[in-house]
């Protein structure tokens, strides 16, 4: 069963850079919203039927709106074409209230923000909170050129400006974002936030695990994966524990969408394996993990997957529902 849903109104829709709109979003009744903390997100359903995730990028501290923003991605499954196209101001949609699954962690010494592009998002929150509360902080904002760099003015007005390190591809090579320096010497109480496309994040990633930072001081959301799939992918079996029921899983077939085709409803999002909506506890079994949302050492405890991508080494998962 999907969670209540919230009215909004697009209050305004603005052009932030290159390809990136902002969505400013209020209560359709006039009231305030749900309060957020730094890194989280909403969901939005949008007009063509399918349920995308944006993170909230306004100061937390703020009631009376949630902004958001939205890159135009040419390989766009829908999302990003459909908030471009066909949302305007006015417009009434539903959303999710907020949801945080990239939270900071307060009693960091020191936070290393890292946003590629329109990975800003989250990271451009977290800065405001940390800039607010007075933590030591500094962040690193990639991006192809300064046109295509959303939050641009924002940032260079804010009170924590002197803390962001702009860094251009298209730049003189002094500005260029030297990942390596960035991450070396690893302390205890430092955290790094890393959010971005795919290839910046796995380059920050390994470049942080190949440099000894441990795993608890490294929080990530990914906005989207490709899920991976094999002509190698075998059939096998799903049982669901309170009622003992068995379900086959095809080769070319999803968990979930062996669930549904029994009538088995497991709520989803990105299906992409990178929002966690479908996390589901496995109670036997041991699962192929091919999700991008559960950390290396959760994918080894093997009591949960993501059944929107992930599938089983074993003839059959056991699953707690
Ligand atoms: S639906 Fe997003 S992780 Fe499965």
């Amino acid at each position: 069963m999907n969670s209540p849903t919230l009215s909004v109104r697009i209050a305004r829709k603005v052009t932030e850079a290159t390809d990136i709109l902002s969505f400013e979003l209020v209560d359709a009744g006039g009231a305030p919203l749900p309060s957020f903390s730094a890194g989280a997100h909403i969901d939005v359903h949008l007009p063509n039927g399918i349920v995308r995730q944006y993170s909230l990028c306004n100061d937390p501290g703020e009631c009376h709106r949630y902004l958001i923003a939205v890159l135009r991605d040419p390989a766009s499954r829908g999302g990003s074409t459909a908030m471009h196209d066909r949302v305007h101001e006015g417009d009434v949609l539903q959303i999710s209230a907020p949801k945080n699954h990239f939270p900071l962690v307060h009693e960091a010494r020191r936070s290393l923000l890292l946003a590629g592009g329109i990975g800003v998002t989250p990271i451009l929150c977290m800065a405001e909170r940390l800039a607010l509360s007075g933590a030591e902080f500094d962040m690193h904002y990639c991006t192809r050129a300064p046109e295509r760099t959303a939050f641009l003015n924002r940032i260079r007005l804010s009170a924590f400006a002197p803390r962001v390190h702009l860094h251009f591809d298209d730049g003189p090579s002094d500005q260029r974002f030297d990942l390596a320096a960035t991450l070396a010497g690893p302390q205890p109480g430092v955290h790094l936030y890393v959010c971005g496309p795919k290839g910046f994040m796995d380059a920050v990633l390994a470049s942080a695990r190949a440099q000894g930072w441990p795993e608890h001081q490294l929080h990530y959301e990914f906005f989207a994966a490709e899920v991976q799939t094999s002509a190698t992918d075998t059939a096998f079996e799903v049982r669901l524990a309170s009622s003992g029921r068995t379900i086959a899983v095809g080769a070319g077939q999803t968990v979930t969408a062996a669930l549904a085709a029994a009538g088995v409803d497991v709520p989803t999002s990105c299906e992409q394996g990178v929002c966690g909506t479908c996390l589901t506890r496995v109670l036997a079994g041991e699962p192929e993990h091919r999700d991008a949302y559960l950390t290396p050492e959760e994918q080894a405890a093997n009591d949960q997957f993501l059944p929107c991508c992930s599938r089983a080494r074993s003839p059959l998962l056991v699953l707690d529902m």
